[in-house]
């Protein structure tokens, strides 16, 4: 056990780990996907569900991974595995999900990079025609894709504290500057009331409408999981780097608050904007590479805030990406105590490789098609419908009947702080969070 444990690293501190894991979560969901889905879905009434589950679904998960992976000090698989070998396959999951994730995350990473590039070159940015252009181009986006993947695996082969935790700790502040900067910006436009109505105000008629309610519900539980990327074992493996003395219950709520905040800042530095240029609100791929670059070229500094705005939604993509890479790199240090180096390399150069497929799966290659999806979007649907729920249950049921809450209680209770929500807590792992999670597994299959 102990040889295992030699050669891993760890987190100086609180603030570096807390730093890396709301790197992890903070990425294109709270970018693309928030503030347009919170606008349609009921806005202010979707802000609350949000906050709801992020407190009944998003804490008590996210609590639960931090304790197992800071407890046996080892990667998802290995975590499991050390407390119960028939468990063993939650790991698996994860582990796998995550290294799926990162071959097709990297992909839209180069994009990201590429306008990037283009706001630094002075190109147009603001055609929209020419993004699908791209997109769908046999080379360009594969170089970009195998730039963005470089930069990962060179921040990962740092280690988790020279690599990880210093690039987070640097990036994650610079992101909030940069995005509170574009919020002014955009909040002090003419019009810019409207957007913040889309975001904030209830739409009341939801609570006339159940099957709008209830699809508004759902979505809702399914952004936290998401946003927050539980169940790809993130936070067990970034959990398993802590020290023993650490507050896990305070970084947990610190994390899911600063991914909530940063969604929200999302919306506002957005919505406003669209609103005041008279563009349709749109989300996903669309709002950010064909109608923001738009909005921001319509606008004074627009240039500039266009520059920083796809920097901060590199930062956001790459410190993602990094946490995907780490859960994988970290089960082949262990495991077969391959160095770091060689790990990383190993991997990310496979994920690399598939990640090629996942774009030319958008152009070339787009006959090639998975029930109907091109590769990208199958990989996608695969993901964030099926393994990551799945993982996410037996995540629950493990901590919550296997394992058991007390043995979750006493790893909190290290720090010398007693669990004061441990009954709470308890019956949310056990009871609500399978249930509402089954609830969006099986919604997320029927909605496709
Ligand atoms: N949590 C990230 C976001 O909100 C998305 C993500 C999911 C990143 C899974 C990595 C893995 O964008």
């Amino acid at each position: 056990m102990d040889k295992k444990k030699t050669g891993r690293g760890h987190f100086t501190g609180s603030l570096g780990f807390v730093m890396a894991a709301a790197g992890s979560a903070i990425g294109l969901g709270n970018l693309w996907k928030f503030p347009y889905v919170a606008g349609i879905s009921g806005g202010g009434l979707f802000i609350v569900f949000y906050l709801i589950f992020a407190l009944v679904l998003g804490i008590p998960i996210m609590l639960s991974e931090m304790a197992v992976g800071r407890k046996t000090q080892l990667n998802a698989i290995g975590a499991f595995r050390s407390i119960d070998k028939k468990w063993s396959f939650v790991g698996v999951l994860e582990i796998a999900c995550a290294f799926i994730i990162l071959s097709y995350y990297s992909v839209v990473g180069g994009w990201v990079m590429k306008y990037i590039g283009s706001y630094l070159t002075g190109a147009n940015v603001s055609d929209g025609a020419a993004f699908d252009t791209f997109v769908s181009s046999p080379v360009q986006p594969v170089i970009w894709h195998l730039l963005f993947m470089a930069v990962t695996v060179v921040v990962v082969i740092g280690g988790v504290q020279k690599g990880i935790e210093t690039c987070s700790k640097w990036l994650l502040p610079l992101l909030f500057v940069l995005l509170i900067g574009v919020v002014v910006r955009s909040v002090t436009l003419p019009g810019s009331m409207e957007g913040l109505k889309f975001l904030f105000v209830p739409d009341t008629a939801l609570l006339s409408d159940p099957k709008a309610l209830i699809d508004s519900i759902v979505l809702a539980m399914g952004q936290v999981f998401f946003s927050l990327s539980l169940g790809l074992g993130i936070a067990i493996t970034y959990g398993s780097y802590l020290k023993k003395d650490t507050n896990i219950t305070k970084d947990t709520c610190t994390v899911v608050g600063l991914d909530t905040l940063m969604a929200l800042l999302a919306g506002m530095a957005i919505m406003p904007a669209v609103f005041s240029f008279g563009m349709e609100p749109t989300g996903g791929p669309g709002l950010i590479f064909k109608t923001l670059p738009a909005v921001f070229d319509s606008m004074p500094l627009g240039r500039f805030f266009g520059l920083a705005f796809f920097f901060l939604v590199f930062i956001a993509a790459l410190t993602s990406a990094i946490a995907l890479l780490e859960v994988v790199t970290s089960f082949f240090i262990d495991t077969f105590h391959w160095r770091r180096r060689t790990a990383t390399l190993v991997m990310g150069g496979l994920m690399a490789l598939i990640g090629v497929f996942a774009s030319l799966s958008m152009g070339p290659l787009s006959g090639f098609t998975i029930g109907g999806m091109n590769l990208f979007d199958a990989m996608g649907f695969l993901t964030d419908k099926i393994l990551m729920p799945l993982a996410a249950l037996a995540t629950c049921l493990f901590v919550g009947h296997v394992w058991g809450v007390g043995k979750v209680t006493e790893e909190v209770e290290r720090c010398g702080k007693r669990f004061a929500i441990r009954r709470v807590y308890g019956f949310l792992i056990r009871w609500v969070a399978p249930t509402l999670i089954a609830v969006i597994f099986v919604m997320g299959l029927i909605g496709g």
